[in-house]
């Protein structure tokens, strides 16, 4: 068993979405051991995107995921970060219509920047979101 961590973010809470996608991923078999409703501060996000700190679009995405309300889920299951970027899609929404039409990013995102969910990528990048965002006591 695998865990990874999912974020609804601020669009995808904002037009409603976050009941539709937490259910996809039940529906695929994950089980939910922690779930919180946050917004984090300019300085989080920073910290939490750092890898990206020097890439082109850092200030836009942390403004972004700083715009509103965010849901975050620890969700478990076997190989759960592949299977969960598979269920996302590709990072731009647009691109995720043509080559993935039923993945999370192409029905609840918009473009490259606002594309609805963020998932851990890698075993590394799971070790770093998953106690940035739940202390051991959150976790069931
Ligand atoms: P995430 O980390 O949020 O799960 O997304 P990802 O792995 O698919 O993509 P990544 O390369 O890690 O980029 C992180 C987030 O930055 C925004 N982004 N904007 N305007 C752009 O060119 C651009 N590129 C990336 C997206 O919100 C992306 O999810
Ligand atoms: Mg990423």
């Amino acid at each position: 068993m695998e865990r990874t961590l999912i974020i609804i973010k601020p669009d995808a809470f904002e037009k409603g979405a976050t009941g539709k996608i937490i259910d996809r991923f039940i529906s695929e078999g994950f089980k939910i051991r922690a779930m919180k409703l946050f917004k984090f501060t300019k300085e989080q996000a920073e910290r939490f995107y750092i890898v990206h700190k020097d890439r082109p679009f850092y200030g836009e995405l942390v403004e972004f995921m700083t715009s509103g309300p965010v849901v975050a889920c620890l969700l478990e299951g076997e190989n759960a970060i592949r299977k969960v970027r598979d269920i996302i899609g590709p990072t731009d929404s647009e691109e995720a219509r043509k080559v993935a039409p039923t993945s999370v990013r192409a029905l609840f995102g918009t473009n490259k920047g606002k594309n609805a969910i963020h998932a851990s990528d890698s075993r590394e990048s799971a070790d770093y979101e998953i106690p940035f965002v739940f202390s051991q006591l959150e976790i069931f």
